[in-house]
């Protein structure tokens, strides 16, 4: 009996680890600053808060936070206190500091802040936020979200376009060029690409690759081809930009720069100029080398993603 004691004692400590929603390893410096600024202070449940925050407590009773009749909401638990911290010093100085205002901006710093979300969002899309780009460089999660409003995932703006805006101010002015991605139509979002929470892959891409991303709106282009094109197996942007572009197609640069990044500018094996040197030493042949003709790869290349043609060696069918 003795020697299974400890082993019960390990199986009891499993199952307690294995019932907090933060996985082992997230309890922070945070966490454990939070409970310290937290200990002197206890709870005093929402009807309190209510008194004085009547506002606050209908805007949060709209969104799935107040739902409580789902035992994860903080309704469910400690209400306000869930996200805030105890109230009790807040409410005896009469609403004079004493609690977690969770602003990002706040005194109190992002992992003071993030801490009271990751305590139940440290899995499914905010698995990786330890660590990603917008946790290295001190985001809080209310940089983006707010609970007191009625907007689609809680953001704190009316549209994601609207909430990386206030950062991202480039990437709105891409968005605002002729081809584009059609996000300021409505039809796409930030997160059809990111997961502004991190991600495996760089750059937030939420995918494998930013090629397996295209693919799974681009399908028609994974091939694979009889004959490939190998700068688009290897990245789409190598010619393309995701964003937006002034020129057709999300291209990088027009053709037949573009095109000339890679391949040879000075000849072209179909061009006049490719005659015996004799001849094209003293005739018009010379001027025609592709700098004045043959501009328009695309008007003969057309298969330029891949072909499946049999003699489509060279992408013009
Ligand atoms: C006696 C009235 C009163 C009660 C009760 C009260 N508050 Fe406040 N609270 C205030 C006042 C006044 C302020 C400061 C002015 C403002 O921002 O509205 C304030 C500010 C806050 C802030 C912002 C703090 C900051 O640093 O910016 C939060 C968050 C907050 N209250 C949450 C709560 C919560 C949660 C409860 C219940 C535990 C609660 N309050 C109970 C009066 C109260
Ligand atoms: C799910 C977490 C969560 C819950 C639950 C919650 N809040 Fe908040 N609250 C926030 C966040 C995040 C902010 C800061 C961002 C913002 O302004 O929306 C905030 C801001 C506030 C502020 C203003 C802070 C400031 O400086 O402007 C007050 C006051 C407040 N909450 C009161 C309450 C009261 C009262 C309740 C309960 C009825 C409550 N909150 C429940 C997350 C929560
Ligand atoms: C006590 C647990 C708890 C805390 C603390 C908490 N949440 Fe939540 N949150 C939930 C639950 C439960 C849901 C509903 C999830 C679902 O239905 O799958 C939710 C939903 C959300 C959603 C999705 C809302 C929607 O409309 O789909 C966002 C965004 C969110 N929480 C952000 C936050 C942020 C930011 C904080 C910190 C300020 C926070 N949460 C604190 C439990 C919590
Ligand atoms: C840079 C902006 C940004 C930051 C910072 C951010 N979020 Fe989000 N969050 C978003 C966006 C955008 C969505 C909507 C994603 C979608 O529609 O798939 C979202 C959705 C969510 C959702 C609901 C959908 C889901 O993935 O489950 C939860 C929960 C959530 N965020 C929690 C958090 C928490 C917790 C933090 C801090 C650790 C945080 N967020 C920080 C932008 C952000
Ligand atoms: C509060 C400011 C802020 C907001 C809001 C914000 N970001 Fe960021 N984001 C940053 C910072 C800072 C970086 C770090 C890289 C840098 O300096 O640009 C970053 C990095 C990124 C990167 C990676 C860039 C790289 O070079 O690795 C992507 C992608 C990104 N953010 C997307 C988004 C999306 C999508 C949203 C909206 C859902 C958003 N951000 C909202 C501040 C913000
Ligand atoms: C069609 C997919 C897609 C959409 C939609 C998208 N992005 Fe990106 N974004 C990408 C890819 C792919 C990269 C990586 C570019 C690279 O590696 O050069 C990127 C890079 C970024 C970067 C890093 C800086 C840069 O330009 O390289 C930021 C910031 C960013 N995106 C923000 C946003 C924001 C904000 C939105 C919504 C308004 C958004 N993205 C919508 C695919 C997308
Ligand atoms: C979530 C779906 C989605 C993803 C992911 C996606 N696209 Fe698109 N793409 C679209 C839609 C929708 C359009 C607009 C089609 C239209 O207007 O007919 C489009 C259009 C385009 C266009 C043509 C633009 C024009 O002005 O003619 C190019 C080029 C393009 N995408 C490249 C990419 C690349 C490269 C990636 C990967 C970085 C990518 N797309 C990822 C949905 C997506
Ligand atoms: C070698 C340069 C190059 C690469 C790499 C490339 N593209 Fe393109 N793409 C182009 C050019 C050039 C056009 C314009 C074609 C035209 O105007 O006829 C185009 C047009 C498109 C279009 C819009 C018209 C159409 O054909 O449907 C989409 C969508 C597209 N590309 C997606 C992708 C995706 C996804 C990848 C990666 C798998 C990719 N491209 C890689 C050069 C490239
Ligand atoms: C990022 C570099 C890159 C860019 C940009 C690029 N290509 Fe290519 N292209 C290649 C490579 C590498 C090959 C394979 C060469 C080989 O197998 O010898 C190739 C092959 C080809 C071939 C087939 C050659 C053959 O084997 O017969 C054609 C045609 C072609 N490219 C046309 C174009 C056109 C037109 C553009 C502009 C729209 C373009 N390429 C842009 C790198 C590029
Ligand atoms: C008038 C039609 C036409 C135009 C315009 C054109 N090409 Fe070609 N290109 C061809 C044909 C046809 C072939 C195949 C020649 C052969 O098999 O000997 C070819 C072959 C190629 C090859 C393969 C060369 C090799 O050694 O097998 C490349 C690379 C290429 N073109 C790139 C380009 C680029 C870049 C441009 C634009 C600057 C361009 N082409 C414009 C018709 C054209």
């Amino acid at each position: 009996m003795r020697t299974r004691l400890p082993t019960l004692f390990c199986m009891v400590m499993m199952i307690l680890l294995f019932q907090t929603t933060t996985p082992v390893g997230a309890a922070t410096q945070a966490d454990s600053q939070a409970t310290a600024q937290a200990t002197d202070r206890s709870y005093v449940g929402a009807d309190t808060c209510i008194e004085c925050h009547e506002d606050y407590y209908d805007s949060y009773m709209k969104n799935r936070h107040g739902i409580a009749a789902d035992p994860r909401t903080p309704e469910a638990q400690m209400g306000c206190e869930s996200c805030h911290g105890p109230g009790s010093e807040h409410v005896d100085a009469d609403g004079e500091g004493g609690i977690r205002s969770l602003n990002a901006d706040s005194a109190d710093g992002a992992a003071i802040n993030n801490a009271a979300c990751l305590q139940c969002h440290a899995k499914g899309g905010q698995a990786l936020w330890h660590g990603s780009e917008h946790d290295g460089r001190n985001l809080s999660c209310t940089s983006c979200h707010s609970t007191h409003n009625n907007y689609a995932n809680n953001l704190a703006y009316e549209s994601q376009e609207e909430t990386c805006r206030q950062c991202h101010k480039s990437i709105r002015a891409e968005l605002l060029r002729q081809s584009h991605h059609p996000i300021r139509e409505g039809k796409m979002n930030c997160s059809d690409c990111h997961n502004a929470h991190g991600t495996l892959a760089d750059k937030l891409v939420d995918a494998q690759s930013a090629n397996t991303k295209c693919f799974e709106c681009h399908a028609d282009l994974r091939g694979p081809y009889l004959w490939e094109h190998p700068p688009v197996v290897e990245d789409c942007l190598s010619c393309h930009v995701p964003h937006g572009s002034s020129r057709n197609a999300l291209l990088n640069a027009k053709t037949p720069y573009l095109c000339q990044r890679c391949h040879s500018n000075a000849a072209h094996p179909s061009q006049l100029g490719a005659r015996s040197n004799a001849e094209a030493g003293q005739s018009v042949y010379r001027v025609l080398n592709n700098r004045t003709f043959y501009r328009a790869c695309l008007n003969c290349h057309v298969a330029i993603h891949g072909s499946n043609h049999p003699s489509g060696k060279s992408l013009a069918r």
